[in-house]
């Protein structure tokens, strides 16, 4: 990555001497003046001080130069950050298939017009509050480890809420972020495979970061939840971002070399279904019990009532009391 003013400032808001900044760059010290203009126009606040020199005090949100650095990452190579796309995941699928967009690359939108939930549902995705992601990766996994990829995104989402929010989020089979079993997030997964390879995966995150009660439809207000309503104060979605790449590469990484084992735990350590009694719908039919487990596949397993068992790749749950 070419060196910027946004990887040499710090987070710590020490300060960089302009004659530090202009040779590490390589540039004269009216070129930095003109850089720091720039970034501040774009809403960077940074300081200024005559013989100390400059340091950064706070970012813009969603600001595609300032994450990359921060995320430190030999799997992310690129950030793409939108003000508004129908779907980042739609967006992500047809970069990756017309303009061969590789592993390793990043969509972020403030907003969405048609940002698409599971099942052909809707995703509600209005600006300036959440998070809207998508995740394109080329995985080196069979098509029956798939659903490793939901499970290792869900397990990455619940990490970095509890790291950015203290939010203690957790997971319902398959898909869903919880919290206190209100719905904080959700995960669609769409992959190109070939016969016995996945070519291509998009991993779509949906998080609802800042909004209010008031701000969810209606219907959804019963049923749905903020990390803000959660943590009782606003949440800075850069920060959420960053951590939220960084755990994924951390269990991408386990899961490539070393299996499912520890994922599947840390998984069962953040899930909020296994041992409840829940209803599980399945096409048009609907199984109640207990659900036991998830396998190596990402499947549920469930104790029915008849004491046998089945295991389900796909489904709605309902907790039952
Ligand atoms: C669900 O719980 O039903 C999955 C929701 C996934 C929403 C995200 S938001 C970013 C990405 N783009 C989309 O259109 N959907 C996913």
């Amino acid at each position: 990555m070419p060196a910027s003013i946004l990887n040499l400032l710090n987070d710590d808001h020490a300060y960089v001497s302009g004659q530090e900044i202009s040779t590490r760059l390589d540039i004269t010290r009216a070129a930095v003046w003109k850089k720091i203009t720039v970034l501040r126009r774009r809403g960077f606040v940074i300081e200024a001080a005559p013989s100390k020199g400059y340091r950064l005090i706070s970012a813009p949100d969603l600001a595609a130069d300032y994450l990359l650095p921060r995320v430190r990452s030999a799997l992310w190579k690129t950030i793409l950050v939108h003000d508004v796309v129908a779907s980042t995941n739609d967006l992500a699928m047809s970069l990756a298939a017309e303009e061969g967009i590789g592993h390793g690359t990043v969509i972020v939108a403030d907003r969405q017009t048609r940002g698409k939930g599971r099942l052909g549902r809707r995703w509600e995705s209005p600006g300036g509050k959440n998070i809207y992601m998508s995740l394109i990766i080329r995985p080196e996994l069979s098509p029956p480890d798939l659903t490793m990829l939901t499970v290792l995104a869900a397990v990455a989402g619940a990490r970095a809420i509890q790291n950015t929010g203290d939010i203690p989020a957790k997971i319902k089979w398959p898909n869903d972020l919880m919290i206190d079993d209100k719905k904080l997030g959700g995960i669609l997964t769409e992959v190109r495979s070939d016969p016995d390879r996945i070519s291509l995966a998009v991993i779509g995150i949906g998080i609802n970061v800042n909004m209010r009660s008031a701000d969810f439809p209606g219907g959804l207000r019963s049923i749905a939840t903020s990390m803000r309503s959660a943590a009782g104060h606003a949440i800075a979605r850069n920060a959420l971002i960053i951590q939220l790449l960084r755990e994924f590469e951390h269990w991408y990484g386990i899961l490539t070399t070393e299996g499912k084992r520890l994922l599947l735990h840390a998984w069962r350590k953040h899930s909020a279904t296994l041992g409840r009694r829940v209803s599980v719908t399945v096409g048009n039919e609907k199984i109640s019990g207990i659900a036991e487990d998830i396998n190596d596949n990402g499947m549920l397993r469930l104790k029915m009532h008849s004491g046998q068992y089945r295991n389900i790749s796909a489904g709605d749950i309902t907790f039952l009391r």
